[in-house]
Parts: structure tokens; C-alpha cells; sequence
């Protein structure tokens, strides 16, 4: 059922898809799914920006040329999923610790379509845990940190980011104001990237095959 809405999902994102474009890229069983389907168009589009070393590999492995976002500048368009989706399209991401390269390449975006299973709506965010990626040295500081907000952090314990960083999962937070709690945690030195895409959230959701 999940797995058919992430298919259906995915392969709706092609209709964003402009002749010629550059394609930002995230992370996950998702975006696996639009994968597989922009290889269909490869030979339209000039590649894509790869937001972690997992689809980078897959990108590569349906032939499709991955591109620095350095080199590229703006790009038009982002997919990539999401753990929860609140109905003002902001995000929790993170769950497969791509975050930071995922918040990048959103920022860089203009137009970001998230694509997810229905079982990922949610009126309020943070009944999955919120992902906050951390240099490692900081990770005692930023747990105390949570703490005192009310949150019961995880480290997930044996999981290397991309980056060489560490991951901490805070549950139990009910997160009524998104942006307010982004821009707090923003300000901690040693946090990289808050899985709270709230500043900039989704332009357009696609659960399944329907526009959200
Ligand atoms: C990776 C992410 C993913 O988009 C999120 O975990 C959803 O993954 P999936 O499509 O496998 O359910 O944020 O960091």
C-alpha cells in the first residue's frame, strides 16, 4: 500500500520535469522510485544535483550524469521525500541522514515537490523524531540543549553522515511552531542542520498520484 503511494508518488514528480533541466535530487525509497523514472527522460535533461552518496550511486547507475551545485547555480527544480508533512507543507527530513545536502539543494531550489505516502500527513509535526545533525564533538552539548527544551534526544549510534558528522533524534517534542524551533536551534554552535525544513517549506506535495 506505503510502497505504492512512494511508487506513484514518485513517478508523478516527472511532470515537473522541464526539457533541459538540471533535476536536484534527495534521498530515500521515494525518491527511488523517481529515479527509475527520470532515467526514462535522461537524454532530456542536462543531469541532476545529488543530494547524498545513495542516489548518487543509483543516479550514476541508470546513466544519469550528476552535477556539482557549485558549478550549476539555481536550479528549478527539487523532489526529494519526507518523514512527516504537516498541511502547511513543512517538513521533518532526515530519517536517512541526508538532511544537510538536502536542505542545500532545497534552498538552492526554486520549485520543491515533495513526494510521500499518505501515512506521512500529519496535523502536527514531531511524532517521528526530529533528526538534527551535529558535529561530533558537540553532541553532549546539543543533547543538554534539547533537554532543556523539553526534548529527549537519541544519538543514532553508529550512523556516519555523508559529512563525516553524527545524527540526534529528539522525540517527544509536539512542534507547534516549526519556524520559531528551526531558528532557535539554527543558533546552537555544533548543530549543522536541523531537520525541520520550516523556513522553506515544500511548494507542492504529492501524496501518491494527488496533488495535497
Ligand atoms: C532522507 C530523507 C527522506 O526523504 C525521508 O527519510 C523519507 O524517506 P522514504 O522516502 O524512504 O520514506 O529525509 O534524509
Amino acid at each position: 500500500m506505503s510502497a505504492n503511494e512512494k511508487r506513484q508518488a514518485g513517478e508523478a514528480a516527472i511532470r515537473y520535469v522541464e526539457d533541459g533541466a538540471i533535476v536536484g535530487v534527495g534521498t530515500g525509497s521515494t525518491v527511488a522510485f523517481f529515479i527509475d523514472a527520470l532515467a526514462d527522460l535522461k537524454d532530456r535533461i542536462q543531469g541532476a544535483v545529488s543530494s547524498s552518496e545513495q542516489s548518487t550511486a543509483h543516479l550514476k547507475r541508470v546513466g544519469i550524469p550528476v552535477l556539482d551545485l557549485n558549478a550549476t547555480g539555481r536550479l528549478s527544480l527539487y523532489v526529494d521525500g519526507a518523514d512527516e508533512c504537516d498541511p502547511h507543507k513543512r517538513l521533518i527530513k532526515g530519517g536517512g541522514a541526508a538532511l544537510t545536502r538536502e536542505k542545500i539543494i532545497a534552498e538552492a531550489s526554486d520549485k520543491f515537490v515533495c513526494i510521500i505516502d499518505s501515512g506521512k500527513q500529519v496535523p502536527l509535526l514531531g511524532k517521528f523524531p526530529l533528526p538534527i545533525e551535529v558535529i561530533p564533538m558537540a553532541r553532549s552539548l546539543i543533547g543538554r540543549e534539547i533537554v532543556k527544551r523539553g526534548g529527549n534526544p537519541v544519538w543514532r549510534d553508529g550512523v556516519v553522515t555523508d559529512n563525516g558528522n553524527w545524527v540526534i533524534d529528539v522525540h517527544g517534542w509536539q512542534i507547534t511552531d516549526p519556524v520559531g524551533l528551526e531558528n532557535d536551534l539554527n543558533q546552537l554552535p555544533g548543530i549543522v542542520t536541523v531537520g525541520l525544513f520550516a523556513r522553506r517549506p515544500a511548494d507542492v506535495v504529492l501524496v501518491g498520484d494527488k496533488v495535497m
